[in-house]
């Protein structure tokens, strides 16, 4: 309340916009489930370290238990005033138990309870990040099983190179996820240490057991160093910066998705499940969560720029500054969840149309390359000089405006006279992409053997 002497002019004002700068409760909410786990644990410790009663202990664990449910029926009422979810917690706790719960804060501080509740947070949003790329992983993997052998053009600079299969191009992105994953995980194992226990700073006067509150919360072990504990950030800039690149691959997808569905290329169709139409333009299917999940990496690289800028000048321990680490996170953790779930479904909803990737795999002289190994293998030329030759022959393709296997053989033998008429046969984009079975390469039976190499590294165990 204002003083009555300059209430007026002064403390009002600056008492309500400072709880509007200060209370984190809005959005740190969302920590409830983490922070009742992790006073829980340290209530057990104190208990087991006789620096709470049992019967204390008992009460606080129930009691806590009991604001867990209030919470999740929609009961609870959260306050400003009480600044954030650890206050909030706490003051409904002492409304149940009476005094009691004023001591379960003994040995700690909102410092090292908050980076606790934060770990546990991230560490719950890989779990979740890791199980639904797997479902992405799982409908490519399914995409490219189906189309082993479908053939479509493989493109460098967009500019059509040689032909490949489009499972050989789904399973592309397989590895691209499985990394991620990969990143994902190797992040966790950082995570994965206590700071329970840092108390504010400085650890703690009392003979706690951060041991026993590590192995409690799942955590391999308690951090070394108590200023550590609650001063850094890295395992949520770590877990934003893999959540970028992994976003970084969905944009890349999803901009290969529109180019695919365009009237140009047609090489996808999506349903309408997937699509919307236009007010105005009756004929268009645009494909708007692939445009979504593009921009969208935008703001989860954005979040990951804004903790790293926050963090960068911040001197050990804590600072207040570091309360606006949560949002960016919670916003990259929900971003990912909604773009990996829909991308899984386009991969899922998306027909290939086969005849048209097909048609388009042999346009703009794409087994040029084929020609030329031909004439290493069987007239024995240096690569060097088949380059040569095979562009001559596409030379003359284009000047007569046809494909190289709709040159004649004399066509063909005024550029190069040890040509045959066997070396047609590999100008067929399918005999293309058969031959390519060098290890990671496009052949059906390569990518056969892929899909079965992946579905048991990635979706199996
Ligand atoms: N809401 C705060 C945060 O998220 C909790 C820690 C507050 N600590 C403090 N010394 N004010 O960072």
């Amino acid at each position: 309340a204002a003083s009555s002497m300059w209430g007026g002019r002064f403390a009002v004002g600056p008492a309500a916009i400072m709880s509007r700068i200060n209370a984190s409760i809005d959005f740190d909410k969302r920590l409830y489930a983490q922070d009742i786990r992790g006073s829980q644990a340290h209530c057990r410790m104190l208990v087991r370290q006789k620096i709470l009663t049992e019967a204390d202990g008992d009460a606080i664990v129930q009691g806590l238990e009991q604001v867990r449910q209030e919470i999740e029926s929609g009961q609870f009422r959260f306050s400003h005033e009480l600044e954030d979810i650890h206050m909030n917690v706490e003051a409904r706790l002492a409304e149940l138990i009476g005094e009691a719960a004023g001591r379960l804060h003994t040995a700690r501080s909102r410092n090292d309870q908050v980076a606790t509740d934060f770990r546990l947070w991230v560490r719950d949003a890989i779990d979740g990040m890791d199980g639904a790329l797997k479902g992405l992983q799982q409908a490519l993997i399914t995409r490219a099983e189906e189309h082993a052998a479908t053939v479509m053009p493989g493109f460098t600079h967009l500019q059509a190179a040689q032909p490949v299969t489009f499972g050989h191009h789904m399973l592309a992105y397989v590895e691209m996820i499985g990394r991620d994953r990969g990143r994902l995980a190797d992040a966790r194992v950082r995570l994965n240490e206590c700071p329970l226990g840092s108390a504010a700073l400085a650890g703690t006067s009392f003979p706690i057991d951060r041991h026993f509150t590590a192995a409690q919360l799942d955590f391999a072990a308690p951090m070394n160093n108590s200023l550590d504990g609650v001063s850094d950030r890295d395992f949520a800039l770590e877990f934003m910066a893999a959540c970028s690149i992994c976003a970084v691959h969905l944009s890349r997808l999803a901009e290969e998705l529109v180019i695919w569905t365009s009237a140009q290329f047609r090489f996808v169709t999506l349903s309408d499940a997937f699509t919307t139409g236009s007010s105005i333009m009756p004929q268009k299917r645009n494909p708007d969560a692939a445009e979504l999940i593009r921009a969208k990496t935008g703001r989860v690289i954005g979040d990951l720029n804004a903790l790293l800028i926050v963090m960068k000048g911040l001197p050990l321990a804590y600072s207040k500054d570091m309360q606006d680490d949560k949002e960016p996170v919670f916003e990259v953790a929900d971003t990912m969840e909604l773009s990996i779930a829909a991308m899984t479904g386009m991969i899922g909803d998306m027909k290939v149309n086969t005849l048209i990737l097909k048609a388009a795999a042999g346009a703009g002289f794409t087994t040029a390359t084929d020609i030329a190994d031909w004439c290493v293998r069987e007239l024995k030329m240096p690569f060097r000089r088949a380059h040569h030759v095979a562009g001559s022959l596409v030379k003359l393709a284009e000047s007569k405006g046809c494909d190289i296997d709709q040159l004649s053989l004399d066509e063909m033998q005024s550029v190069e006279p040890g040509i045959t008429e066997q070396a047609r046969a590999v100008l067929a984009v399918d005999h293309s992409v058969a031959s390519r079975v060098s290890f990671g390469g496009t052949a059906p039976l390569r990518v056969r053997e892929q899909v079965a190499a992946a579905r048991a590294k990635w979706l199996e165990g």
